[in-house]
């Protein structure tokens, strides 16, 4: 299976965020990862439904959005009416995880699961085969622009290994610090889809990044 590109509109120009969703359509990624930060579970406030809701009207992609969120159950048909194709809720922000990835579903969308860096893959043991996707973070959610965790990479093979011990067939996304060096060790190690902000955004070429990332 060819890797999946996600590039987080976080480090796009907001002052010209049609130029940046229209590189995106025309390139070679395969959804627009979209950053939603409460300012309690993480350290900083991003943009929230609106601006999804704007984004959807011309991304001609699937929308790969990360809830870092408190109690994400109060806007999972919210995130769906804005054009959610994927909704990936944090672990460690769900009391009732079974149930919020059921009303995911029940919503028609693919349902994700993200884990800190200090979160074990162990907790996913009993929830594995009811995740369409499970994301990694690399950095400690909250910002772009941070410095990849070496952890991470032992972590893919941990959760490749669960997947194919429970016979699921979850994808696996990393986030954060992603870039062509990290990039091929964590695809080497197993994951299926990346995630990348500031090395998409911030080079010359962010479409021929994009497709370089793609190769790997
Ligand atoms: C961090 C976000 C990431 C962020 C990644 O909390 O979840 O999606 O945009 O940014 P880079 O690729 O710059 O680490
Ligand atoms: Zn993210």
């Amino acid at each position: 299976m060819q890797t999946l590109i996600s590039p987080s509109l976080l480090a796009a120009d907001f002052t010209n965020l049609q130029a940046d969703i229209d590189m995106v359509n025309n390139s070679e990624a395969d959804w627009f990862h979209l950053d939603i930060m409460d300012g309690v579970f993480v350290p900083n406030i991003s943009y929230g439904i609106p601006v999804v809701e704007q984004i959807n009207k011309i991304a001609k992609k699937p929308l790969d959005v990360h809830l870092m969120i408190i109690d994400p159950d109060r806007y999972v048909e919210a995130f769906k009416k804005a054009g959610s194709d994927i909704l990936t809720v944090h672990y460690e922000a769900c009391t009732h995880l079974h149930r919020t990835i059921q009303n995911i579903k029940q919503h028609g969308m693919k349902a994700g699961v993200s884990l800190n860096p200090h979160t074990p893959i162990s907790v996913l043991e009993d929830v594995i085969k009811d995740i369409d996707l499970v994301l990694l973070m690399s950095v400690n959610p909250g910002f772009g622009g941070q410095s990849f965790i070496k952890n991470t990479y032992c972590k893919v093979q941990k959760l490749k290994a669960l997947i194919q011990d429970k016979q699921a067939d979850t994808l696996i996304e990393i986030d954060g610090g992603v870039n062509l060096q990290t990039g091929k060790k964590l695809i080497d190690a197993g994951a299926n889809a990346l995630v990348a902000g500031s090395f998409v955004f911030g080079s010359n070429n962010p479409a021929q990044t994009i497709s370089e990332l793609k190769k790997l």
